[in-house]
């Protein structure tokens, strides 16, 4: 297989995470998630958590430089060098401009953009079940309140994201909407883009994806 340098798009809720670790795990790609790395910053007390904090807890977007310069660290790490996925950046027009430059300075440009696509009210349905452990890392599914219970993964707590209440995921979707949809037709217009329905199970959207990067 050809390295594949590829690029998650879509709303909040939409699967990101869930498909770029199957495409970490299936496909060897490295998985950057600049959700995850602002997190564990914040979770660190690191400076960069400090600054970021609010920002993660209001659902709104950091600065785009701070994001590029912490994405641009990542990319030069040798393990990305057989291939990345991209998840949940860029997020901004500039940040794709900003990615765009970085990535043609070493002649390594990126090979898709995979849109994932379902409807609102399943955004909504999914985010407010899902729990994480603080610790490993774990997502889990759940209609009964899991806060504070025990992790199956590594029996630390499970905590709801900061971000998953109610009012902030419908903040977060009026983010997305107004500054991260734009990179739709930007990637149209590039000719990478692949729109991939998120419905049905991780194993099926799963296989859409592979279809949709001709990689089955
Ligand atoms: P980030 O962590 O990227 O959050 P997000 O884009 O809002 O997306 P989520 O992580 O909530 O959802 P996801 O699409 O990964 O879905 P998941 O797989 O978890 O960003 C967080 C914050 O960081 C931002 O608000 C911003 O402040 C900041 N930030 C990040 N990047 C930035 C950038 N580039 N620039 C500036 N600021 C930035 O799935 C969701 C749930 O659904 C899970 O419970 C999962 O188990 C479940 N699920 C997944 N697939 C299925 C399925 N097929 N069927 C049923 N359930 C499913
Ligand atoms: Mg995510």
């Amino acid at each position: 297989m050809e390295n594949k340098r590829l690029v998650l798009l879509g709303a909040p809720g939409v699967g990101k995470g869930t498909q770029a670790r199957e495409m970490e795990k299936n496909l060897s790609l490295s998985h950057i998630s600049s959700g995850d790395m602002l997190r564990d910053a914040v979770r660190s007390q690191s400076r960069l958590g400090i600054r970021v904090k609010e920002y993660l807890a209001r659902g709104d977007l950091v600065p785009d430089e701070l994001m590029m310069s912490l994405v641009s660290e990542r990319l030069q790490e040798n393990k990305c060098a057989g291939g990345f996925v991209l998840d949940g950046y860029p997020r901004t027009v500039s940040q794709a401009r900003a990615l765009d430059a970085l990535l043609e300075e070493r002649d390594l440009p990126l090979t898709g953009a995979v849109l994932l696509e379902i409807p609102r009210n399943e955004i909504i349905r999914r985010l407010s079940m899902r729990y994480t452990c603080d610790t490993c890392g774990e997502t889990i599914k759940s209609k009964e309140n899991r806060e504070n219970q025990q992790c199956p993964n590594c029996g630390n707590r499970l905590k709801r994201r900061s971000d998953d209440e109610p009012r902030t995921i419908e903040h977060r979707l009026g983010v997305y909407e107004e500054l991260t949809s734009p990179l739709i037709e930007f990637y149209q217009c590039t000719g990478i883009l692949h729109r991939v329905n998120g419905m049905g199970t991780v194993r099926e959207v799963f296989q859409r994806i592979l279809s949709a990067l001709n990689l089955n």
